[in-house]
């Protein structure tokens, strides 16, 4: 008979600070099992624990884009105590998941490796990354992807082919857990990546509020149309719940501007959805994840 694992098993890797700790908008609550796993074993632990409780599981990778309340009865955990690797071999890239985007991007520079400077300056690790197939400017990163090593649900690692994923905007059909991935990159001068990551980040300053504590975008594009520009068109900018305000630099941003709580940012995106569904219609799907 298997041996049921208890929350005891797991006490060494339980974080017992508050989720704001981590939360890039500085929002969070006590969430009842967070966990820091620093091993394959850790988590293959967390993955049993949540199996044997029949709990739901949820990578929130480096929690850049999560907004969490009071969560119950879910396990929830962070990689940023996981082993960092980066390996690169001539034009590829084997990288692990908790990898932050910018740091990758600036080791890839000195081996005069480029192609995904259109992400620089997004608080993000590549799981997540992968995961929602992220992109801005017109690319994505699912363009650089030439396979992941999962960990799935029965435990066990499976390495899966990027031609067996479907990737759509901001969707992928990956279920499990990835570990690492592979990229295949484009050669390119230092010079020319830094010239490219200044490009983007001089419009990200121009035309987001990055120096806030904020979720990246709130909300998905709907087809052929930007959910910010739907927004300010409903007069929206500026609206505020608490220190949460819908900024005047981009309207599909929620920023903190001192002590948003998890409540305040949530009536800012039921308002939203209330007012763009009354003046067009258009029901606006979230981009980011909301637990409670
Ligand atoms: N616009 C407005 N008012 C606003 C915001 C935008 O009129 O408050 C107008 C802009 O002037 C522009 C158009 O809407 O004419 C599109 O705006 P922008 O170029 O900022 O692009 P976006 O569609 O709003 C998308 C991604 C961003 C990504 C940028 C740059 C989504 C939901 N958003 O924004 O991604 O950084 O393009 O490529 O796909 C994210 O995913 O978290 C994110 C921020």
């Amino acid at each position: 008979m298997q041996k049921k694992v208890d929350i005891e098993d797991l006490n060494s890797i339980r974080s017992e600070s508050n989720f704001k700790d981590y939360s890039h908008i500085k929002i969070g609550n006590n969430v009842q099992y967070l966990f820091l796993p620093r091993s394959m074993s850790d988590l293959v632990l967390i993955f049993d624990f949540a199996s044997k409780n029949k709990l739901a599981i949820f990578p929130i990778g480096g929690g850049s884009n999560v907004l969490l309340g009071n969560v119950k009865n879910r396990v929830l955990f962070l990689d940023r105590k996981l082993p960092k690797i980066c390996e690169i071999n001539s034009d590829e890239v084997l990288v692990s998941a908790n990898y932050n985007i910018n740091s990758l991007i600036l080791k890839l520079k000195k081996s005069n490796l480029g192609g995904l400077e259109f992400l620089a300056t997004i608080p993000a690790h590549i799981g997540g990354i992968i995961k929602m197939n992220a992109g801005a400017f017109g690319k994505n990163i699912s363009e650089y992807l030439k396979w992941i090593k999962v960990l799935n649900k029965k435990g066990e690692i499976e390495i899966i082919q990027k031609e067996k994923i479907e990737f759509s905007y901001r969707k992928s059909s990956i279920i499990d857990y990835i570990l690492k991935a592979a990229f295949k990159l484009e050669i390119k001068s230092e010079e020319e990546i830094d010239s490219q990551i200044n490009k983007f980040r001089r419009i990200r300053e121009k035309t987001q509020p990055i120096n806030f504590p904020n979720l990246g975008c709130i909300f998905k594009n709907p087809k052929g149309e930007s959910a910010g520009k739907i927004i300010d068109e409903c007069g929206l900018k500026g609206e505020k719940f608490g220190d949460a305000e819908i900024s005047q630099k981009h309207a599909n941003f929620i920023i903190n501007k001192g002590n948003a709580c998890f409540d305040d940012v949530k009536n800012l995106i039921k308002l939203i959805q209330a007012k763009v569904h009354a003046k067009t219609g258009i029901e606006l799907e979230l981009e980011i994840t909301v637990l409670n």
